[in-house]
């Protein structure tokens, strides 16, 4: 009798374990990544015009990055990149390594807010990336030369007048 409920108790807790594991299967989504880059203020730089459409995402922009506006700071004037073409040129692990490490990007990329990301999260950000479809073209690169186009100087910031 003992034996009998102790593996009736095996087999509950195996069945526990499997449907864990395949709800964790279920964690990684296109839909999950949508949230993620939604809720981790992503396109707030790295989509064309969202800002100004009050969070609306035109499809054939989102995470394409913004070539329009510049970020300066005394390191240069950066761009937010393109993310789609960052996943296209990775595989999912490369991706998921490659988020995890992000280190000392220019401003005012919030790199340590990706590194904060869970690697669940990561590959449906991927997934998502990838869903996207047209990889599009990169944004300049940061340099330290005159802008061409509009930017924002984010350092040094304006003082105040006395
Ligand atoms: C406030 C604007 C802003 C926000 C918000 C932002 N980024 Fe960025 N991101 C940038 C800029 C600008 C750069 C370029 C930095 C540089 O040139 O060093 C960048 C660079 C990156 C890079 C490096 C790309 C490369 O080719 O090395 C990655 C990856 C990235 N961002 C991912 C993200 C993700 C994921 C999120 C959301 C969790 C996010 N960013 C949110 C502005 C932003």
């Amino acid at each position: 009798m003992a034996a009998r409920a102790a593996r009736n108790t095996l087999s509950v807790l195996a069945a526990i374990a499997l449907s864990g594991a395949a709800s964790g299967q279920e964690k990684v989504s296109v839909e999950q990544g949508l949230y993620i880059s939604v809720i981790g203020g992503c396109h707030d730089c790295h989509t064309q015009g969202y800002r100004e459409a009050g969070g609306k995402i035109d499809p054939t922009k989102a995470m394409k990055g913004d070539a329009s506006i510049g970020w300066q700071s005394r390191l240069g004037v950066a761009y937010a990149p393109n993310l789609r073409l960052f996943a296209f040129i990775r595989d999912e692990d490369g991706f998921v390594q490659d988020m995890a490490d992000l280190h000392e990007t220019l401003p005012p990329m919030p790199w340590y807010n990706v590194r904060a990301i869970k690697e669940d999260d990561l590959r449906s950000l991927y997934r998502y990336l990838i869903s996207l479809g047209d990889a599009g073209k990169p944004v300049p690169l940061a340099s330290h030369e005159e802008p061409k186009t509009p930017y924002i100087t984010i350092d040094p910031p304006t003082m105040p007048k006395k």
